[in-house]
């Protein structure tokens, strides 16, 4: 199975899956340094990259923001629709929107593309200068040999990186970063900034 008939087959409820039990607890601590990095603001264009069904899209919604979202799971990006958001179906690694954003969040995609390097120059490009980027990623360690091993029982590769690794990709999109917070044992939170 790849990545999209996987997501596309988990459309129905996403945003409300992973909030109960200890990932759970997990998950909502990623979710809160996300929105704290994030800082969204009334009236700022904000990508949800790889939006799922929208779960930050309709937070930064509650608080003025205008979300936009792409995903390439069709049946997310329905769901979120129902939501009152707009978006596009678009892959990440080439999509143009022909537009800048002020703010760009991507939660738990990047590791699902085939080609992060070129999903986070795609992103940059529709970042405006000095707008920031709020990524999570999974880091290379043991919990993250895990996720991985999960996600290939069902035949979904992903991607692991490293600190050091992250922040040369980024350098190579044209982003720079200023702060990670290690979340908890499998995910980083990143903030970047355009340069
Ligand atoms: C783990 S879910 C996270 C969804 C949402 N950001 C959240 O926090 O609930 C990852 C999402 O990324 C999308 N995705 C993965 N690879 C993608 C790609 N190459 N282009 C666009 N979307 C992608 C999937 O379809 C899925 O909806």
């Amino acid at each position: 199975m790849d990545a999209k008939t996987y997501f596309d087959s988990h459309a129905q409820g996403y945003d409300k899956e992973r909030v109960s039990g200890p990932v759970g607890m997990l998950v909502t601590k990623e979710r809160g340094n996300v929105l704290a990095l994030l800082d969204p603001k009334k009236g700022e264009d904000i990508l949800d990259a790889g939006c799922g069904s929208g779960y930050y899209s309709v937070i930064l919604k509650e608080k003025g923001a205008k979300p936009f979202g792409v995903d390439f799971s069709e049946k997310m990006v329905k769901e979120l629709k129902t939501k009152g958001i707009p978006g596009e179906v678009a892959n990440l690694e080439s999509f143009n929107l022909k537009k800048k954003f002020d703010k760009i969040v991507c939660g738990g995609a990047l590791e699902f593309t085939t080609r992060p390097e070129a999903a986070l120059k795609s992103m940059a490009s529709h970042l405006k200068e000095g707008g920031t980027l709020v990524l999570v990623y999974p880091r290379k360690s043991l919990a993250g040999f895990a996720y991985r091993l999960f996600h290939r029982t069902h035949g979904v590769r992903i991607h692991l990186f490293t600190k050091k690794g992250m922040q040369t990709l980024l350098e190579q999109a044209g982003m720079e970063e200023l702060k990670t917070v290690k979340s908890d044992p499998l995910t980083n939170v990143v903030l970047a900034e355009k340069k």
